[in-house]
């Protein structure tokens, strides 16, 4: 650079002072691309951005079992972000928890699953939030965790004792490369764990790989329970077929299946859908795979029975239980337009049926009187999806009388719908 620094060639001199010395030869898109793609696949925005915020600048609150944290800026900006941060600072982070500052990260950053990612990925994530995110000034906020259980300390015995030891993903060589690219996806990069996986006392997750015991058994999150996704018959996915799995990982419903609602819509809003047809199908083959867990969980009921058959089967005659039955009365105001007088759904899926869904047709009835109360607005390739909200407009004793009726009429034999006063604790719960 210094022959160039004569007078006469000054501007340019400058213009070459003024990018490091590293990108002379400016960061190949196809790289950039590709960290795009990959921070899809782990869904950072999910957590990195925080409502109405600006992308990747942080703050969203996440509650732990000691108190609230927020999520940090993790745009270029080089003094409120991770513009300092390099390469290895970056794999640190995301492999071991460990921020550039040496303090150890709450797993609420899923650093455990991240722990898997190789090299090149962790290249190529790297180059996409350097260069392809846009640096935004926000100064990360502390959490609300008073002292002493905000010191981080035993954040570190918690790393030692809980997160895997070993970084980047170790192939299992007998089993084929479809297998292997769907054990890094869900394993790693999508966390699926976080929500799918049971957690302990120290509130780790039981299993972070196949073969790990109650890995992807089934947990309950916030009032929602993420179903049992290993391969069991029953209680979990292996009864789908892949193409069902594609389906839903790509758009969120199956009808006569299941639909994605809170948690699970938004991970399909921000990271699923987008991820390319053959890595979907690398997911579903792995997930079949995956040691069955059947004492696990809520059960199923039903499933794969053509709707029609199932409502004659029942007997069910709204207008004449709507004569009889509050429950009956506030199915025909409030669900039997989109859902169907017998719960038989639209022809063309949109609207699903409710029999044969796995939210209704489970033992456990969170996920349920969650889309009852708050509804379903989620996003999809082909535009929104939107479910009404009843909260506001429906007492715990009407509630309850509405859920009563949907199990009589859809649910599982052994499903006990909740109680007006349980509706009650529901909401004081914040659910
Ligand atoms: C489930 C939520 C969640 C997801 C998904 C997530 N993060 Fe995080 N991340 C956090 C939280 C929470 C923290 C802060 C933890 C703390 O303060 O101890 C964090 C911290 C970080 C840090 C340290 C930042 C700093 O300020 O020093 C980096 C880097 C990071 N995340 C990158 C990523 C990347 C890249 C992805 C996607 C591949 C991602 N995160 C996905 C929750 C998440
Ligand atoms: C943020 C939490 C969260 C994450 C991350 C998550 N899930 Fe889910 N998942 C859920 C919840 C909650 C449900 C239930 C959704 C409902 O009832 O509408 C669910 C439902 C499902 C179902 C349907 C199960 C059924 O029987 O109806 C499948 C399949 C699934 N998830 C697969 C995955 C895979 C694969 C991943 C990772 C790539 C993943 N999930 C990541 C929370 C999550
Ligand atoms: C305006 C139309 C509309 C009305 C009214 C409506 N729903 Fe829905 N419902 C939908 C749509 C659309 C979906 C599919 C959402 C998706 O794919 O995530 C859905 C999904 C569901 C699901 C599946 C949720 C899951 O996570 O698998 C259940 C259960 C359900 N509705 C029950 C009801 C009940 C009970 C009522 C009455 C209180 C009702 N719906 C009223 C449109 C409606």
């Amino acid at each position: 650079m210094t022959r160039l620094a004569s007078w006469s060639a000054l501007p340019s001199a400058l213009a070459l002072l003024a990018t490091p010395a590293v990108a002379q030869q400016p960061t190949d898109q196809a790289l950039i691309d590709k960290g795009e793609y990959l921070a899809r696949a782990g869904d950072c925005t999910a957590c990195h951005t925080a409502p109405e915020g600006e992308p990747f600048a942080g703050g969203l609150p996440m509650s732990t079992p000691v108190g609230t944290i927020y999520t940090t800026n993790i745009t270029p900006d080089k003094e409120t972000g991770i513009g300092q941060y390099t390469v290895e600072d970056f794999a640190n982070a995301l492999r071991n928890g460990e921020a550039k500052d040496g303090h150890q990260l709450y797993p609420a950053m899923p650093y455990p699953s991240f722990s898997t990612l190789n090299d090149a990925d962790i290249e190529a994530l790297y180059a996409y939030f350097q260069h392809g995110v846009e640096p935004v000034v926000k100064e990360n906020r502390d959490s609300d965790i008073p002292w002493p259980m905000s010191m981080r300390w035993p954040l570190n015995v918690w790393a030692w004792m809980f997160a895997p030891d070993e970084v980047g993903y170790q192939p299992d060589a007998s089993k084929s490369d479809e297998w292997n690219r769907g054990a890094y996806l869900v394993e790693g990069l999508g966390h699926c764990g976080t929500c799918h996986t049971p957690r302990g006392i120290a509130f780790q997750e039981k299993g972070y790989a196949a073969g790990d015991e109650d890995y992807l058994a089934g947990a309950e999150l916030d009032g929602w329970y993420a179903f049992n996704i290993t391969g069991d018959e029953d209680h979990g996915v292996g009864g789908w077929s892949d193409e069902q799995l594609i389906t839903y990982l790509e758009t969120g419903s199956v009808p006569g299946k299941a639909q994605a609602a809170g948690p699970m819509g938004e991970a399909i809003g921000h990271s699923l859908r987008f991820l390319k047809r053959e890595d979907l199908k690398a997911i579903a083959t792995y997930l079949k795979s995956v040691p069955a867990v059947s004492e696990a969980g809520p059960s199923r009921f039903e499933q794969g029975q053509p709707a029609d058959d199932v409502a004659r089967l029942r007997g069910i005659d709204l207008t004449e239980d709507a004569a009889q039955d509050q429950g009956a009365r506030l199915y025909l105001g409030a669900c039997a337009s989109c859902h169907g007088a017998s719960g038989q759904g639209s022809q063309d899926g949109h609207y699903p049926p409710l029999i044969n869904n796995s939210v209704m047709g489970s033992t456990h009835l969170g996920n349920l009187t969650q889309v009852v109360l708050h509804g379903i607005h989620r996003e999809t390739n082909d535009g929104e999806l939107l479910m009404p909200a009843l909260d506001q407009d429906i007492s715990n004793d009407e509630a309850a009388s509405l859920m009563a009726y949907l199990v009589e009429q859809f649910g599982h034999p052994d499903a006990q719908a909740p109680t007006a006063a349980e509706i009650d604790e529901w909401r004081q719960a914040g659910h």
